[in-house]
């Protein structure tokens, strides 16, 4: 099981965290919160809660890769919640990439053509599945790359009916469009759920799948998670109080960076789309009664031990802005030991190096809290399908707790639709006109004299 422990965030563990007070005056918010969240999702409006009950969905993907032949390599094109967390299973359960077998998943997510030009340099038109991931169908980054790609199979011979498939909204959308004009193999994100919170759509089951994973595992993990999630009592909901416990660390002490550093290369990516989840939910103008907020926590991604040799220093002797959750993993399925050498490497002799991790993770932990720097572990038994199905629901349910918390929308990105609009006018698209003079007019606008 998923373990939470939140003693070093606690006055009691570190000498400066939340008291079991203040922890206790947070629990009836925390109710209210959850109730509504359970509430919405009952109606239907928070799709991502019931996600892990879609076997069907998990059984459709599942076929689908296991039908697949002569396909190599897999190209997702996505950008944000569209390809963060596919890249995040991928890259902590598609195994070690040195004994990756059977078929190589890339994403491009940047419409960097550095990138992109390279794996079609690379790549062979005809083993390669593109899978073309945009619930609104709309994304101008993913549009672009789709196209070039659609171009380089057509280019190829390649019929496209076996080559490229669509993971987009049910019913509406530009991708929805073209893929029924080219009667393209589809699969559905539903309505209901937002880009962020997607990654238990084929969103993310899709890549993984294709790459081996057993996604019925994940949603059976996610499953076993979002039952613990449902708690409405703060202290026996594991999402409830991380979300808790950030927010009044936050609120209380100012810490408003927080910093996910799991101790594994697999969890790299995963943290990043943490950042994701927690960045674009909870930073926002406006709180739901329409009043002025501007506010939000910075999250930071990081790895232990790596991370150790480059933030830690931070950590221990900047401001006292952060909290950081560390994230453990119990079994991690292969050891390495350290060959007993005489001398100044000693010390080291029979000691394997996933235990020189965790002892690295619990002595950076002991030191922070030394010097009053709290923080959380969370521990996963390994670093397999089910306990990343977990983790995933676990913290898109934190993220919707925290949103009540902080009584804002989580669900909402309005912070971005101005730029977007903007690069529209730039690109001269249509009905854009007006968008295109605002370019020009704030471009005319910035004071040349501060260009060297
Ligand atoms: O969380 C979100 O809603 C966003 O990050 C989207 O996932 C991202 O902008 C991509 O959107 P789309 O899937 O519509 O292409």
């Amino acid at each position: 099981m998923i373990r939470l422990d939140y003693a070093l965030a606690m006055d009691a563990g570190s000498g400066s965290g939340l008291t079991d007070s203040q922890l206790d005056a947070e629990a009836a918010a925390f109710e209210r919160g959850c109730r509504r969240v359970l509430a919405e999702a009952e109606a239907g409006r928070l799709g991502f809660w019931g996600l892990p009950q879609d076997v069907a969905m998990a059984r459709e993907i599942t076929e689908f890769s296991e039908g697949l032949s002569g396909i190599d390599d897999v190209l997702v094109i996505g950008i944000g919640g569209s390809s963060l967390g596919g890249r995040a299973v991928t890259d902590a359960i598609g195994g070690p990439p040195a004994l990756r077998r059977g078929r190589r998943v890339h994403f491009v997510d940047n419409c960097d053509p550095w990138t992109l030009a390279g794996l079609l340099e690379a790549l062979e038109p005809a083993s390669t599945l593109a899978i073309g991931i945009s619930k609104s169908g709309g994304t101008v980054e993913t549009a672009a790359q789709i196209l070039i790609v659609r171009e380089w199979l057509r280019n190829a011979g390649v019929a496209l009916e076996s080559n490229l498939v669509f993971v987009t909204d049910p019913e509406s959308g530009s991708l929805r469009e073209l893929a029924d004009a080219e009667k393209l193999r589809t699969f559905a994100i539903p309505s209901s759920v937002g880009g962020r919170f997607s990654v238990l759509t084929p969103v993310g089951l899709l890549p993984a799948a294709l790459c081996g994973v057993d996604v019925g595992a994940m949603l059976s993990g996610a499953a076993k998670m979002a039952e613990r999630c449902a708690k409405p009592k703060l202290s026996e909901n594991p999402a409830g109080l991380l979300a808790a416990i950030h927010v009044l660390h936050d609120r209380l002490h100012g810490r408003n960076l927080h910093v996910l550093m799991p101790y594994a290369d697999g969890l790299r990516s995963f943290a990043a789309w943490f950042v994701q989840l927690w960045a674009e939910s909870l930073g926002k103008r406006v709180d739901r009664q329409g009043r002025m907020v501007e506010s939000g926590p910075t999250p930071i991604p990081s790895v232990g031990a790596t991370d150790q040799h480059a933030q830690v220093q931070l950590f221990m002797e900047g401001p006292r802005d952060k909290l950081i959750t560390f994230v453990a993993v119990a079994d991690r399925g292969r050891e390495l030991t350290i060959p007993t050498e005489q001398g100044a490497y000693e010390y080291l002799g029979g000691h394997g190096l996933a235990e020189l991790l965790d002892y690295e993770r619990r002595a950076t932990a002991l030191a922070l809290a030394k010097d009053g720097r709290p923080s959380l572990e969370i521990t996963l038994p390994a670093l397999d399908a089910e306990s990343l199905g977990g983790l995933f629901f676990l913290f898109e349910a934190a993220t919707a707790f925290a949103g009540e918390l902080y009584g804002i929308d989580a669900f909402d990105q309005p912070g971005v639709e101005l730029g977007k609009r903007l690069a529209y006018g730039l690109l001269g698209r249509k009905g854009h006109e007006d968008a295109g003079e605002e370019v020009r007019a704030l471009e005319t606008a910035k004071p040349s004299r501060y260009r060297v």
